[in-house]
């Protein structure tokens, strides 16, 4: 499996290297700047001139549909790359697109989604993950790939994928999120981690989608309502990804700089806005700020929710397990695939997978 997981590293990273060289960009542990950031870093002079036709594709959607380059003609849509067995970067990028379809009210803007991982990520499981982050959401499409319609796909938006060589995550892709316009040319190109540039992407997007008139923003009434739409749940219900929030108010948290503080009102309320200015103990994943995102008003219901949230267990950092299989580090939680070790009936020990593919592997070869 291991041959086989290089294998497709190898068709990307060929893909990659037919890719235009002047905007070919990697998300790296060292931050090299290549040209494609520095264009999405010049986002505020470049006032959404087109730049280029964005490619034709016809893959399958989570939904079991097919969307096309030209389906989607007509509207402005909004495109990122992700794969649904990443740990690291992924949630966060995911995050930002549901912030955006939160920001974004208007029924003419697309989004969508490509996978990076034609081994692993299928229809079914687009549509788990769909289910997951955006249960509502109609506007969103997972596109799944195979290694050469994903090439095209990388080629032609002018972004790679590539192997990493540590980490959590086998396949290292690109945090830009690309805007195109309703008539199907790349209008601007965004990088997700920083945060002016994802507001600007915000602001652009609404700008080519305001053609009729903006409906009003549906306003959520609840604390519960926000805690749906604002994606907290999937990050904080998974205690492999973020620390569980019931029962904290008050509690003291133990930093990664090895300060404790107590969770009061306004260490709540700066765990949200600027979610790295203390980062708790044991926990990789970054947040997402929701500066910017959440309204004044919303924020005070959000926090009264946070506040009250009950206690459901102790609170114990993630525990991970290295994939038999493909070698890949995953999460031990209520949701990892495992099986019973090799060795039969006698030892209770479990192995973790990262997919079901190499799940059945395992379970095949023994
Ligand atoms: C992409 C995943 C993700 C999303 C989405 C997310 N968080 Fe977090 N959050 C984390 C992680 C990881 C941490 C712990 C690391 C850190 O402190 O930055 C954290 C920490 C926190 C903390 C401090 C927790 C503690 O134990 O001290 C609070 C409070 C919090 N988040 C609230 C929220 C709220 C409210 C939302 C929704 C508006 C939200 N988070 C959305 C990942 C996420």
């Amino acid at each position: 499996m291991k041959l086989e997981h290089g294998a497709l590293l190898v068709v990307i990273l060929f893909g990659a290297t037919v890719v235009g060289m002047g905007y070919m960009v990697t998300r790296t542990h060292d931050r090299r700047t290549t040209a494609a950031e520095r264009l999405a870093h010049q986002g505020e002079s470049r006032k959404l001139e087109p730049l280029w036709a964005a490619p034709d594709f016809d893959l399958p959607d989570q939904r079991g549909g097919r969307v096309s380059k030209a389906s989607l003609q007509g509207r402005p849509w909004v495109v990122n790359f992700i794969f649904t067995t990443c740990k690291s970067v992924c949630p966060l990028l995911t995050a930002k697109m549901v912030q955006l379809q939160r920001r974004l009210t208007e029924a003419n803007v697309h989004f969508v989604s490509v996978s990076v991982d034609p081994a692993h990520d299928d229809v079914m499981t687009l549509g788990a993950y769909a289910q997951k982050w955006a249960p509502a959401e109609k506007r969103w499409s997972l596109l799944a790939t195979r290694p050469d319609s994903l090439a095209a796909v990388l080629e032609g938006f002018k972004v790679t994928a590539e192997a990493a060589d540590s980490g959590v995550d086998p396949i290292v892709h690109s945090s830009i999120f690309v805007l195109v316009d309703a008539a199907g040319v790349v209008r601007g190109v965004y990088d997700s981690e920083h945060r002016e540039e994802f507001l600007a992407l915000a602001r652009d997007a609404a700008l080519l989608a305001k053609a009729g008139a903006p409906p009003a923003p549906p306003r959520a009434r609840t604390g519960e309502e926000l805690w749906a739409q604002l994606s907290c749940a999937p990050c904080h219900d998974s205690p492999s990804l973020a620390p569980p929030l019931g029962g904290l108010f008050g509690k003291k948290v133990e930093l990664d700089n090895g300060l404790v503080v107590e969770a009061d009102e306004g260490y709540l309320l700066e765990s949200i806005l600027v979610p790295d200015a203390k980062r708790v103990r044991g926990y990789p994943l970054r947040m997402p700020t929701y500066d910017g995102v959440i309204e004044s008003a919303d924020l005070v219901t959000l926090l009264a929710y946070v506040k009250g949230l009950k206690e459901t267990g102790p609170r114990v950092a993630p525990q991970t397990a290295v994939d038999p299989v493909c070698g890949m580090e995953v999460m031990i939680d209520p949701q990892a695939l495992s099986a019973e070790a090799d060795g039969g009936s006698s030892g209770s020990s479990r192995v973790f997978f990262c997919s079901e593919s190499c799940r059945d592997q395992y379970l095949g070869h023994r």
